[in-house]
């Protein structure tokens, strides 16, 4: 059975003090991990971060890459840039870049597009808002999302990491249940099957409100391969909790 993934997301959090008091009160937690663990960190600070991870168990990631290979698109980082900072993964289409940054279905695929591009594993996001989970909208909509992406990197499909992330379960401490989470996920699996042999490697990921508390619950589900945690990675108990119960 494949190793299921821990990745916390900084979001627009941390200074150079406390991303390295996290990063060191992590590591000297290391050695018994039975996981795979990411922390995807604001652009400012992947250099910093690199230097603290380099050869440790924890992956670098990015929260966002640019849809463009390089040139006059001022504020952008590109996918060979984040490369060069020993990048393994970057975080494409999280609900917030979709919500306040207008990123499109197209724009999310051209993302995960540009990451495979430069051995970049995306970890590509759907979700549903609550308006259109209460309207029955669901499947819908994070199969569309999901198709999108299919669409532009079939060949490679089975290369990157899908996250599951109710809009309405982020940041607000409302979880999905470990019942409804499976059910999207066996959904997306399902879809991924269509789509390549190889679906049953792909880390599919919760994000929604994971903490210390429910994280067991619902990495025992039989699709849910991991998490992607925002609060509660920026807590170096609270994360590790996560990891062992990932472990
Ligand atoms: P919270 O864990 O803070 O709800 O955030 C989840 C998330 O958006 C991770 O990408």
């Amino acid at each position: 059975m494949k190793k299921k993934l821990i990745a916390g997301n900084w979001k627009m959090n941390g200074s150079a003090a406390s991303n390295e008091a996290l990063i060191q009160a992590l590591l000297a937690q290391s050695s018994g991990w039975n996981c795979l663990v990411a922390v995807c960190v604001p652009a400012a600070y992947l250099a910093q971060v690199r230097g603290l991870t380099q050869g440790t168990g924890i992956e670098l990631g990015s929260q966002d890459v640019s849809a463009q290979e390089s040139g006059a698109f001022t504020g952008e980082i590109s996918a060979a840039m984040l490369k060069d900072f020993g990048t393994r993964y970057a975080i494409v289409g999280h609900s917030e870049r979709r919500q306040y940054h207008g990123e499109t279905d197209a724009v999310v695929a051209s993302k995960a597009q540009r990451a495979l591009a430069a051995g970049i594993t995306p970890i590509v996001c759907v979700g549903e808002t609550l308006a259109e989970r209460e309207a029955g909208r669901t499947e819908e909509v994070v199969k569309r999302q999901l198709a999108a992406v299919i669409h532009a990197n079939g060949h490679c499909i089975s290369e990157i990491v899908v996250a599951y992330e109710p809009v309405w379960a982020i940041g607000t401490g409302k979880t999905a249940t470990p019942e409804m989470a499976q059910q999207v996920h066996g959904v997306l699996r399902s879809q991924l099957r269509a789509a390549t042999e190889h679906a049953d490697r792909v880390h599919i990921l919760y994000g929604g409100s994971m903490n210390a508390a429910n994280a067991s619950q619902l990495l025992s589900q039989p699709d849910i391969d991991g998490g992607l945690i925002g609060g509660a990675a920026l807590k170096a108990p609270d994360f590790l909790t996560i990891i062992a119960a990932a472990g």
